[in-house]
């Protein structure tokens, strides 16, 4: 087979038998790319054999420029109904002039320095993620996002010897991997663990154990003394090596049970996520350059912003969609297809015909609280006096998690996440004022970076996004993800149908969003193109 004959023969494949059924076929040929990137074939002109069908998409978040973009390539006349001024939803970049009104009535006009920004939404993209291949595709440049760094912090507010002081990352790993490996490799060498292993599995883990720990050897005859942990330079030095015979003062490890009752290594598992090891990225300049290159791409006079969707039906002939337009006068629209990206729990409010197992299945989803405050600071303290270049720094009080910018670096200014939290901590922020917002933002980061997190803060800008119109979450969990529920909603309704990050095992991810347009952009073609075949 020629490469032509077999992408010909794949994209058929693709068309008829799903992304799924796709890839099997290319794993059988030996072509199976990688797993994380499910195979998708953009739909094509040829296939509707010039009898282009109508779209109207609901909502212009990543899912729906996904579905436009897809369908724009086969000729299908798209209309993108998007009830703020902006493409993007959730993905949305904060800078200074943005002013938004929360649903609360409170609202916050951000002044942020020209080139800074906060992203409110996402902020980070894995390598795996078919994000990138967008951003490639429409020509986004990216740059690193640093997701980890062994001098950010980690604080534990709490009563142990460790907690309320601020540790570094690599403090807190040479402690507990030192601990961790000498107490392994202890209860090895005695035999604790000789009904699992071989003796050759026991020499192997051990030497493996001296590497990850930095650990001492054997010391024949005295079992406690053996596999010592002392410490390293891994963990920082009070002085520092430098020239000539400074050879610096490594710090002395914690003791072991201070160590284990700060929680300090509860955190490190959070680098070995699927979604979060690094190497990650960021777009150049704001995650928003995906929603607005996906805008100019699709054509701008496709879009209708400020368009408020106020019910969806189903037709004989196809769909009818009625919006307010920015003037606030209801329209109307009709298509031969919808594809609803709303979130499910506005869909669910949106009058019309959808059958009440549907309507059902929207309901099933919950939505999660998550906030976020970028505090812009007029000199980069955290490079000058904390030699923290990039990264986070990991709490366990409400400020959740801290960012350190990933760009910008020596710069003048910088722009800081405060806070990232989610849950409860969100809540805590939810209810004050922006102000207070960042009063207590304040309080709470100068526990970890001393005075300096209170000086020189030039403006900040908060999001809840429980609060915030036309997302009244921040992502939504499934009570199941294998309940018939949840499956319905996979399938359309009459000419409707859905996509979303909700309709992915990638939820709060962009990448989500963008394989759940691909899946509906799949089955509406997959049927159009039937149709136009007769
Ligand atoms: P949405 O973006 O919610 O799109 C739905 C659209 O519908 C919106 O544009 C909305 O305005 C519109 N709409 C709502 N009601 C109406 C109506 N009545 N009429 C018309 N239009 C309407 N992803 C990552 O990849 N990396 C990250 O680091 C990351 N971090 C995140 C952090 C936070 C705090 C949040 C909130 C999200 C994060 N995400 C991240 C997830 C990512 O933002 C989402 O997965 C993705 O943007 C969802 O796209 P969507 O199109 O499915 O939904
Ligand atoms: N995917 C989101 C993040 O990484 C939740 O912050």
């Amino acid at each position: 087979m020629t490469d032509a004959t077999r992408r010909n023969f794949l994209r058929y494949v693709g068309m008829v038998g799903g992304a799924g059924v796709m890839y099997q076929t290319m794993a059988a040929m030996g072509l199976a790319p990688d797993p994380a990137a499910p195979a998708f074939a953009a739909p094509r002109a040829d296939d509707l054999q010039g009898k282009g069908k109508s779209v109207v998409i609901l909502g212009g978040g990543i899912a729906g420029l996904t579905t436009a973009y897809e369908l724009g390539k086969a000729g299908y006349k798209v209309t993108i109904l998007e009830a703020r001024m902006r493409p993007g939803g959730r993905n949305w970049t904060v800078r200074g002039g943005t002013e938004e009104t929360d649903l609360r009535g409170i609202t916050q006009r951000a002044t942020f320095s020209k080139d800074q920004y906060m992203n409110a939404g996402p902020g980070r993209i894995p390598q795996h993620h078919i994000t990138l291949d967008y951003c490639k595709e429409l020509g986004v440049a990216i740059e690193p996002f640093t997701n980890q760094n062994a001098d950010g912090y980690l604080f534990r507010e709490g009563s142990s010897k460790l907690s309320n002081t601020p540790i570094r990352h690599r403090a807190a790993k040479a402690d507990v991997y030192g601990y961790v490996s000498e107490l392994l490799a202890k209860a090895t060498d005695q035999g604790a663990l000789d009904s699992y292993m071989s003796a050759a599995d026991k020499e192997n883990l051990i030497s493996f154990l001296k590497s990850f720990g930095a650990i001492g050897n054997k010391v024949p005859g005295d079992a406690a003394a053996s596999f010592k942990y002392t410490g390293t330079g891994r963990k920082g030095y009070s002085v520092a090596p430098g020239a000539g015979l400074e050879a610096g003062t490594p710090l002395a490890p914690d003791a072991l049970s201070d160590v284990f009752a700060s929680g300090v290594g509860n955190y490190f598992s959070f680098e070995f996520g699927w979604d979060q090891a690094m190497m990650m990225f960021q777009p150049v300049g704001g995650m928003d350059r995906i929603p607005y290159a996906f805008e100019s791409a699709i054509g701008k006079d496709k879009f209708v912003y400020g368009a408020q969707v106020l019910s969806m039906n189903n037709t004989a002939a196809g769909v009818s969609v009625e919006y307010t337009n920015p003037g606030g006068q209801a329209k109307l629209i009709e298509a031969d297809f919808a594809v609803c990206t709303l979130p499910p729990h506005i869909a669910a409010k949106v009058p019309g015909n959808l059958p009440a197992d549907v309507i059902d299945a929207l309901k099933f989803a919950s939505p999660s609280d998550a906030g976020k405050i970028g505090i812009e600071y007029s000199r980069r303290w955290w490079e000058e006096d904390h030699r923290i270049y990039g990264g986070i720094t990991n709490t366990n009080i409400d400020l959740g998690n801290m960012w350190y910018p990933s760009t910008g670096f020596h710069g003048q200014r910088g722009t800081m996440v405060g806070y990232y939290n989610t849950g409860a901590s969100a809540r805590v922020y939810k209810e004050l004022s922006p102000e207070k917002r960042l009063g207590r933002a304040l309080d709470q980061g100068a526990r970890i970076h001393g005075d300096v997190y209170r000086k020189d803060v030039a403006a900040s800008f908060s999001v809840d996004w429980g609060s915030t119109a036309f997302s009244e979450g921040a992502w939504v969990g499934w009570s199941s993800q294998t309940d018939a529920k949840y499956a319905r909603l996979l399938e359309p309704s009459g000419n409707i149908y859905f996509a979303g990050d909700h309709l992915s095992h990638a939820i709060a991810w962009q990448h989500g969003a963008m394989t759940s347009a691909r899946a509906a952009v799949t089955a509406l073609h997959t049927r159009a193109a039937a149709m136009v075949a007769g």
